[in-house]
């Protein structure tokens, strides 16, 4: 990516990206599965904080946190209110202030209620009932194995029960199943208490602003989709490389693994909006419908195609760093992958024979989430026929993570008497064109969820497609040994054998 170049710092905002003339969502209860933990403090509280800056909640908007810990309302208040104090010293991967401005976030804190419960235990979710009416979204910020309990309790107390003028609406977040037969089975059981349209699963991924982008960049510019096409398009990678290891969650990651945790979700986004078709409109349903096409056009992919690493002790930033096998919670002899690579083939009209690389890992050499497209070169060779070298493949890159923008690499005469080829880059950060506002990735998806629009939402047949994609994997994987790569390294040599078998590279990841 370029530093900043005088054109770019003199540019005019093309929209008004203003928060103002956004009506703030209709009110409603937000009821907090997993009030007393991390997702909470860490983004929920931010997100909701960012959305009273923003004067998005209304008045009748209020909070609900329920936990097995005890705790009550005036606890709760205080030591949320300690966290968000927290991070204007310390901040957070995704958060950090200044200042927390009294305002904004005393609209939230006098919204704040506790309510101690079981989640296995009926009476929990009959005091609810008694005392939540109108408009409620139940957040489930709890681990996937109360996913079903939660949702069979919310709807047997009639908690799911929808009238004209009130909502009931449930944000699941992921692991949405660990296989495809364990997520249909989750699927049919909530669907047993509510309708589809009522049910929110969550992909942080689509949060991001950048992977919101994809379809303007896509579908707003018309010398886009033309080239976007098999005939045009040699192949995509798509990365999501990590420098942080486990971070004291093996016990989570232990049975879940890179695949699981990566793959059939946040990098199926991913390939969803870099690969599907243009909806008819920007209706929830029109997109919604289009990525489950696509990834359902995604061929399972043959455990040939894909390999797994795990990482050893290595470096991190100059820092010596712990093999995974050594991480708290983690078994001596574990054979879970930190690391996978595949190739998938989406068999379609549009993307038959273009191969699709994606690849993700910890502990990793470099901090990178991107999608690039690789061109096919030009019919003609006419520069090498004249001596003038030989044209390097155009590659576009759209970088999500950690500096959101786009680069693309073209060819140029370089300067001189002769003609010689040269390579130049176009780029552009989003920073560089937009007052970015404060943001965990969470404002939007806890907006559109009260203001009912699914769009960055996946629904079922969307979520299934990705583990069928993937099942095979998960299958041959269960016993195999894997292969290890030294952390802060580019990631195991079978990953950079699964390219070179069709005579190609990935891109080098950037230090950092
Ligand atoms: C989470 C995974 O869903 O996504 C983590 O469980 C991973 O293991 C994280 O680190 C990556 O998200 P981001 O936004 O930091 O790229």
């Amino acid at each position: 990516m370029p530093t900043e170049s005088p054109a770019m710092a003199h540019h005019t905002p093309l929209e008004d990206d203003s928060a103002s003339g956004i009506a703030p969502a209709p009110p409603c209860t937000l009821v907090i599965f997993g009030g007393g933990g991390d997702l909470t403090k860490r983004l929920l509280m931010p997100a909701l904080y960012n959305l009273a800056g923003g004067k998005l909640l209304a008045d009748g908007f209020r909070v609900v946190g329920v936990d097995h810990n005890a705790n009550d309302d005036a606890g709760w208040r205080r030591d949320l209110t300690e966290t968000m104090q927290s991070f204007t010293r310390d901040g957070s991967a995704e958060f950090h202030a200044d200042r927390i401005d009294p305002e904004d976030w005393g609209f939230i804190e006098e919204r704040l209620h506790f309510r101690q419960g079981d989640f296995e235990a009926d009476d929990l979710y009959r005091a609810l009932a008694d005392t939540i009416t109108g408009n409620a979204v139940f957040y489930l910020a709890v681990s996937a194995r109360f996913f079903g309990t939660v949702v069979d309790g919310l709807g047997k107390a009639g908690l799911l029960k929808q009238a004209d003028d009130a909502f009931r609406r449930v944000v699941i977040e992921k692991p949405f199943g660990q296989d495809l037969a364990s997520a249909q089975a989750l699927n049919a059981r909530i669907l047993r208490q509510a309708d589809e349209s009522q049910f929110y699963r969550i992909d942080h991924f689509l949060g991001k602003e950048t992977v919101q982008s994809l379809m303007a960049l896509r579908f707003a510019n018309g010398i886009m989709e033309p080239v976007w096409r098999r005939e045009y398009v040699d192949h995509v990678q798509i990365t999501a490389a990590e420098t942080i290891g486990v971070e004291g969650r093996g016990a989570f990651y232990e049975p879940t693994g890179a695949l699981r945790d990566m793959v059939p979700n946040h990098m199926f986004q991913l390939l969803c909006m870099v690969a599907m078709e243009p909806p008819n409109s920007f209706d929830a349903e029109a997109v919604r419908s289009e990525k489950a096409k696509l990834a359902e056009a995604v061929r399972p992919i043959p455990p040939g195609d894909a390999v797994r690493g795990q990482y050893a002790a290595g470096q991190e930033n100059g820092r010596d760093v712990p093999a995974y096998r050594d991480e708290p919670n983690v078994a001596k002899d574990s054979d879970t992958e930190t690391y996978v690579a595949l190739k998938l083939e989406i068999e379609n009209w549009r993307w038959a024979g273009v191969p699709f690389y994606l690849r993700t890992g910890k502990r990793m050499s470099g901090r990178q989430t991107e999608i690039a497209i690789h061109f096919k070169p030009p019919p003609h060779r006419l520069f090498r026929e004249c001596g003038a070298g030989e044209p390097a493949p155009n590659v576009m890159r759209l970088r999500i993570d950690p500096e959101p923008g786009e680069s693309t690499e073209l060819n140029v005469k370089a300067p001189g008497p002769q003609m010689r080829l040269g390579r130049v880059e176009t780029a552009f950060r989003y920073a560089d064109f937009f007052d970015e506002k404060p943001n965990v990735g969470y404002e939007t998806l806890l907006y559109d969820c009260m203001t009912g629009d699914a769009t960055l939402f996946q629904r079922a047949d969307n979520i299934e497609a990705g583990w069928a994609a993937v099942d095979p994997l998960i299958q041959a994987w269960a016993d195999a040994p894997v292969e290890s790569y030294a952390a802060g390294t580019p990631g195991p040599t079978g990953a950079d054998d699964l390219l070179a078998r069709d005579g190609r590279t990935w891109l080098p990841l950037e230090p950092g």
